[in-house]
């Protein structure tokens, strides 16, 4: 994971990067620059791309995350949070912005990571995070998103198209699904034969390169930003 964190530097130390996001800072996160970005995680199922995030953000990073938010008491990726000493949370009703807002609050989380949550988040709670809210998609957005666009079906329906490639993307969320601005993407082939599983599991590789590499770039940025768009994440 060093690696990241090198190779992250390395680009945003550039001028042109700086002088791109250097005004949009907030002046509160330069004055605690040495204080974690808190990351509150939502899920609803097995939480890979959770592993991901907790194995990428060691001690010294810049990222922490300091809750895991379910909309099911049986996902898998609660179990592990737990286990790494990370405080979890199971929302009694998914669409109650003031229960999702006192858990956020209660955490303090600067940025809030939709990773695998299959529910819509009320609207205002987005409003509440604007810009400071992201989902990974397991597709090359904006093609094959939308209400109803997720696990195996955003799969089939690539492999239906006849792509050739797909892939693994990170956007700001809005208020529709997988429509906010896209801050990375990277491309994975679509191989001769593929199933819905094997081209899944080529994907979903892709995504936890990409999704920690995006939450880095956020903690070292102050806020979320798009990534350029030929960086090497290291596999
Ligand atoms: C991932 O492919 C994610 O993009 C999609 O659902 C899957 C969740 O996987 N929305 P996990 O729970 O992170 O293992």
């Amino acid at each position: 994971m060093r690696g990241y964190l090198a190779a992250l530097k390395c680009v945003l130390s550039r001028p042109q990067w700086q002088t791109a996001t250097a005004r949009r800072i907030p002046v509160a996160r330069l004055a605690f620059a040495a204080m974690p970005m808190r990351v509150a995680v939502c899920i609803s199922g097995r939480g890979s791309n959770l592993a991901a995030l907790l194995n990428a953000l060691t001690a010294e990073a810049p990222a922490r995350v300091v809750l895991v938010l379910s909309d099911r008491p049986d996902a898998a990726g609660l179990a592990l949070a737990a286990g790494r000493g990370v405080d979890t949370a199971v929302l009694a009703d998914p669409a109650d912005a003031g229960e999702w807002l006192a858990h956020l609050e209660r955490a303090a989380a600067d940025l809030v990571v939709l990773a695998g949550f299959l529910k819509l988040v009320p609207g205002s709670v987005v409003a509440r995070f604007r810009g400071r809210m992201l989902n990974v998609h397991p597709a090359l957005l904006p093609a094959f998103g939308g209400p109803g666009m997720y696990g195996a079906r955003v799969h089939r329906a690539v492999l239906a198209s006849g792509a050739r490639e797909s892939g693994a993307t990170v956007h700001l969320v809005d208020e529709e699904y997988d429509r906010g601005q896209i801050l990375a993407q990277e491309r994975v082939p679509v191989e001769p034969g593929d199933t819905p599983e094997r081209l899944a599991a080529r994907v979903l590789e892709a995504e936890h390169r990409l999704l920690p590499a995006v939450v880095l770039a956020a903690a070292l940025a102050g806020r979320p930003v798009a990534l350029p768009s030929r960086l090497e994440l290291s596999r």
